[in-house]
């Protein structure tokens, strides 16, 4: 079969390709059977070779000499993305790495259509970067740029709450004005879409989007503030100095609970500042925990956990994480309740950005007929029971969580191609 077009929403966490097969959009297997392959590569030391996905993912926890990236996406638009960072034998800028990834779904792309696909539209978050535009605009740029060199040639880009809009309307029966909530990895993003049976198949869509609005929280940042709130003060976060003066420096806390910062603390001079650190602790062992994590290179291992405790929270009360270092093990037990204290901020934010996206259309809450849901983080109680605040009486429909936003670029192809 020949594809001439294809949507690709590439996730902070996970990404998807849809394309049309006999006119209804689909995604493209890219693991496997799976249609989303998590957005992670896995730079193997041993083996020189590189992989991708849940492979990535399983080649580092089995322990691997060589380096896991992730979160790739929350890199565009900050000045790390051209910076270049050691792997097999080089330095390669972590743009290039987002390169290559896309390059791997391109390969998945092209097989499947036994022909080189040129066309494509790119998801984007409303805001990659939040109150800075030109950064903002630098992060599309690069993301374009990269997909260029793997050989797209038609590049356009929607926004992924619009592409999520456009997938709901596949199955609507009557005309809806419905707010996208697609919460992910790294973006929160909104938009106010009219939706009908008659829109599928209009070409200018600018008269039925209302509002969007975005906002640069996502998963990521609910797991960091899970990990500070519940996992860092057992290693000393918070406590005092033991001459009971000053609280212990934040910032070894702070990035070992940040996915893409937690590489520099393995710069070898952190482990000396640390004998610093708890020579003046008022709890040196908590301190000393800290130093075996880092020394052991077990923080991408503990933040793995923290993620999966914060995933089981979304079902039960509490979830236990446990990290086993050479001479102990690090035990804590996260709890719903502290995790939906720890994330009160970031859900006040999101109801204020709800709040701008109905300004932003002219309507009020109670004119809005339906809440449609995608984006893994949206699986959060609290967070589904903040939206229910705004909205009492709407139905909530849950979309396809991790494929809404790749099917819907699809379609926005289709249309721009075709
Ligand atoms: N059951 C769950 N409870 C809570 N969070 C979950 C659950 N399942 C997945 N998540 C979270 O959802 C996030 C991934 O969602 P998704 O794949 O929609 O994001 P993404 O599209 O990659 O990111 P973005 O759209 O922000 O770029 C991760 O942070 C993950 O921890
Ligand atoms: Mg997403």
């Amino acid at each position: 079969m020949t594809i001439q077009y294809a949507g690709i929403d590439f996730g902070t966490s996970n990404s998807t390709l849809g394309f049309i097969q006999e006119g209804k959009p689909v995604l493209l297997p890219l693991e496997g059977s799976h249609t989303d392959i998590p957005t992670a590569l896995f730079f193997n030391f041993e083996e020189q070779t590189v992989s991708y996905g849940r492979q990535a993912k399983a080649e580092y926890i089995r322990g691997d000499e060589g380096r896991l990236m992730q979160s790739l996406k929350s890199v565009l638009g900050s000045s790390l993305v051209e910076e270049r960072t050691a792997i097999l034998g080089g330095r390669v800028a972590f743009k290039s790495i987002i390169g290559m990834f896309l390059k791997h779904l391109k390969q998945k792309l092209d097989t499947q259509s036994e022909a080189c696909v040129e066309s494509v539209v790119l998801g984007r978050p409303v805001r990659f970067v939040d109150e800075d535009d030109a950064a903002d605009k630098a992060a599309q740029t690069t993301l374009e740029d990269m997909a260029r060199v793997q050989g797209f040639k038609h590049i356009s880009f929607q926004f992924e709450p619009i592409a999520a809009a456009l997938s709901y309307e596949q199955d609507v029966t009557k005309e809806e004005l419905v707010l996208v909530v697609d919460i992910g990895g790294g973006t929160s993003d909104f938009s106010v879409v009219r939706v009908s049976p008659e829109g599928r198949s209009k070409a200018d869509r600018k008269d039925d989007i209302l509002a969007n609005t975005g906002v640069h929280i996502g998963g990521t940042d609910f797991d960091r503030v899970l990990s500070m709130a519940q996992v860092m003060p057992a290693m000393g976060y918070g406590s005092m100095t033991k001459d009971g003066k000053r609280p212990l420096p934040s910032k070894y806390y702070f990035e070992l609970a940040t996915w893409h910062r937690i590489n520099y603390l393995y710069d070898p001079k952190i482990l000396s500042e640390l004998v610093q650190v708890r020579r003046d602790a008022m709890l040196p062992d908590a301190v000393e925990m800290l130093s075996s994590v880092i020394r052991e290179r077990q923080g991408h291992a503990l933040a793995t956990y923290v993620e999966q405790a914060k995933m089981h929270l979304s079902a039960k009360e509490t979830a236990g994480i446990q990290l086993h270092l050479e001479e102990e093990t690090l035990k804590v037990q996260a709890s719903v309740f502290a995790f939906n204290e720890a994330i009160f901020r970031q859900l006040e934010k999101l109801k204020q950005t709800i709040n701008d996206a109905l300004t932003q259309a002219g309507v009020k809450a109670e004119e809005i007929d339906t809440i449609f849901l995608t984006g893994g983080s949206t699986r959060v109680p609290a967070l589904q029971l903040a939206v229910r605040e705004i909205f009492p009486n709407q139905p909530f429909v849950a979309g396809d969580t991790f494929g809404s936003v790749g099917l819907g670029l699809a379609l926005d192809a289709s249309r721009k191609f075709q």
